[in-house]
This record gives structure tokens, sequence and C-alpha cells, in this order.
């Protein structure tokens, strides 16, 4: 089989290659990223040697591009993942949201279609999307595959639009699909953009760690490779036309989990109890500030056997392990551009 992973450099698209490079030696696994800010070989430089494992370099709104790689490799499998990722920058400049995750994924179903026509048998095309489809949570209740969309950023807006498209080319030409819609990420290779690595890095440097408004609103955390570990069963035995709910049962609001995470690092860097919560800092709300998301995964527990392996204690241990292991791919991604985005969205460097 020959799978085409895509976004497979940036933080889960490296942990669902690596998956399947590594359990799957029967299989040809490509990977195609146009290594945007967020996507970076060196989650993945040991497998570069691997026999089963090719990348490529390439953006999925260039559908010419598309049309030479689908043309020389006989695909039979998709992983969808490469997105523009971030809820802030989708903020800050919606277009390039637009335009990977909408227009990208369509490119990506017309090549499979164009490719695919009259032999759909075999064929897969999953697609990965995410829980913010779903709009924004009270206190109670929990989004279910068959809660109706609403979402509220330009980066939800666009994942729900891609949602969309691929049901639709599933509906109307008859293309196999599978998707699943994931709670908040969190482990190793994560950009620190984002709320865990960014605090982490933060609380490192001693800098002021910033959570928005209050603070209150709620996420459901996954550890990384239990969504690969996700994706990979629901790959193999999902049904196909079907849609899987993936989430940690784990919810946390932002500043009990930065707080959480401000204790472990003042154990691990042998800090006085406490230090680390001096550097907590209330700053200006997101635009728009979803409150509250929590996944209901029965579903896939329930017809794929399947469960989140790591509490989030031990995630968030084994994740901050990671980064203060891995100090030079954090000085890499946090050099350059990053200090730009960082000065612009914080006010500060
Ligand atoms: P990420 O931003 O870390 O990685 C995205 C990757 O896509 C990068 O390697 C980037 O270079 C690549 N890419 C971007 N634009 C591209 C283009 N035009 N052509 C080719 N490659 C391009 O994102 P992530 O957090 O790993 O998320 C991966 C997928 O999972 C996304 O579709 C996202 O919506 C979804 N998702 C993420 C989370 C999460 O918590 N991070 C949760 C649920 C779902
Ligand atoms: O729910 C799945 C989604 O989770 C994915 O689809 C997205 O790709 C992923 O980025 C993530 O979106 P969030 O907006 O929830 O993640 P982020 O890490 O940006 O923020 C988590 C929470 O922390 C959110 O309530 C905003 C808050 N936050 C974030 C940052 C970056 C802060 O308080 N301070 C910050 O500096």
């Amino acid at each position: 089989m020959k799978i085409l992973i895509t976004g497979g450099a940036g933080f889960i698209g490296s942990h669902v290659v690596r998956l399947f490079v590594e359990k799957y030696p029967q299989y040809q696994v490509f990977n195609l990223d146009k290594l945007t800010y967020a996507g970076n070989l060196q989650n993945l430089k040991d497998l570069e040697v691997e026999e089963n494992y090719t990348f490529l370099k390439g953006d999925i709104t260039d559908s010419a591009y598309l049309e030479s790689i689908f043309s020389e490799n006989a695909f039979d499998a998709v992983i969808h993942l490469a997105a523009e990722s971030h809820v802030d920058r989708s903020i800050s400049g919606p277009m390039a949201f637009v335009r990977t995750n909408v227009m990208g994924t369509v490119n990506l179903l017309e090549a499979c279609r164009k490719h695919w026509l009259g032999q759909l048998e075999g064929k897969l095309f999953y697609h990965v999307s995410t829980d913010e489809v779903y709009g924004s949570l009270g206190d109670e209740g929990l989004f279910t595959e068959s809660t109706a969309y609403d979402p509220r950023s330009p980066y939800s807006a666009s994942k729900a639009a891609s949602d969309h498209f691929v049901r639709a080319w599933h509906h109307t030409f008859g293309l196999p699909i599978k998707l699943s819609n994931c709670s908040n990420n969190y482990g190793p290779n994560h950009f620190p953009e984002k709320l865990i690595p960014l605090a982490i890095h933060n609380i490192k440097s001693g800098k002021p760690v910033p959570v928005y408004g209050k603070g209150d609103n709620v996420r459901d955390w996954l550890y990384v490779l239990d969504h690969a570990r996700a994706i990979d069963v629901i790959f193999h035995k999902g049904k196909l036309g079907d849609t899987y709910n993936v989430g940690g049962v784990n919810e946390w609001r932002n500043i009990d989990l930065i707080e959480l995470l401000c204790d472990v690092m003042d154990e691990k860097l042998g800090r006085q109890p406490g230090e680390s919560r001096r550097l907590i800092t209330f700053v200006k709300d997101r635009a728009g500030h979803d409150a509250r998301y929590a996944i209901d995964s029965s579903k896939l527990m329930g017809e794929l056997e399947w469960a989140p392996s790591v509490t989030f204690e031990e995630g968030l241990r084994k994740t901050v392990d990671w980064y203060l292991q891995n100090e030079e791919w954090l000085e890499e991604v946090t050099s350059g551009h990053y200090r730009d985005y960082y000065a612009q969205q914080y006010g500060e460097r």
C-alpha cells in the first residue's frame, strides 16, 4: 500500500508518519509537506534512511504539483493533516487558512477523484479534523459525532468547510472517506506558539506566561501519541463514510493547567515550590475565544476499542522532559520569524 500523508513534518503529522513507517514496513509512506514555519524535518531526521519513507516537498494549494505526484506514484490512500492550525494566526491573517485548509483540501479531493476514477475499491481519503468545528460548549455537555457544526473562528470555519467538502465528495462522487475530529493535542514536536509548549519555553526562560482573559476557558487535552494511535485504528478498522470523535476525557481550565505545569517545571528545574507560578500573567483575551471544548469519544472507544494510554500527569511530565532534553530544537524554532510573531501577538520579545 502506498500512503500519502500530508503535513507530516508538523506536530501531529510527524508522530503519524513515524508510527506508520515503523509499524508497517510493508507500506510505502510518502510525507508531503510545504515546510511552512510549522513544518520541521528535524522531527523525522532519523527516518530518512528508512526504505519505506519518502519526503515530498510541496504545497497542497498547487494542483499542478498534486497532479504530478499522483501520476508518478499510484497512491492507495491519503491521510490528510496539512493545515494552518493556529487560531491566533487565523485571527491576524485568515486568508492563508482559507487557501490551505479549504482550497488545499479540495485540490487533494480532486486529485484522488481523478486518479481513483473507476477503481475506488481499496482506496481511502482520511481527513484529520478538529473538535473546534462543533463550536463552544457551556458548563455541561459533550461534542458527539452528531453535534451540529457551529465554527466561530476563521480557523475552525476553514476546518468545518474542509469537513463538508470531504463529505460532499463521498456523497456525490462516491469517494471512500473517513474523518476524525480530535480535541487539543500536546506532546513532543509541538510548535511553541500553542499554549503548553509556549508556557514551557517561557517558564524555562523566566519570561511572563501569558494567560488569556481570566484563564477559565476549558480544553480537553490528549497526548499526541494517543491521537496517532487513534488515527491508526480508524484508518484500518473504521467504517467507510464514518466520523469518529477523539478526546482525552481530560478537561482542564487553562489557569489550572498552567499552575500544574509551573509546579512540574519547578520540580524539574530545581526551583523553589511556587517560584514559576509568579510568571503567570493575565493578558488581553483572544477575540471570540471559545469557552469550552469537551469530546465524547465513546463511539471510538466502543466500536474500535481505542482508549488513551497515557494519563495527563504522565503525558505532561514526558512532554516537559522532552522539551528540556531538546533545547536545540526549541532554540531553532524560536529564532527568526518566531520572534516577530511573538512581538506582534504579545507586544514584547
Ligand atoms: P501543525 O501546524 O503543527 O502542522 C501542519 C503541517 O502542515 C506543517 O508541517 C506545515 O508545514 C504543513 N502545511 C501547512 N500548509 C501546507 C500546504 N499548503 N501544503 C503542504 N503542507 C502544508 O499542525 P498540527 O497541530 O500538527 O495539526 C495537524 C492537523 O490536525 C491539522 O489539520 C489540524 O487542524 C488537526 N488537529 C490539530 C489538533 C491540535 O491540537 N494540534 C487537534 C485536532 C486536529
Ligand atoms: O481543539 C483542537 C484545537 O486545539 C486544534 O484544532 C488547533 O489546531 C490547536 O491549535 C488547538 O486550538 P486552541 O486554540 O485550543 O489551542 P491553543 O494552544 O492556541 O490555546 C489553548 C487555550 O489556551 C485556549 O483557550 C487559548 C489559551 N491560550 C493560548 C495561548 C497561545 C492562552 O491563554 N495563552 C496563550 O498564550
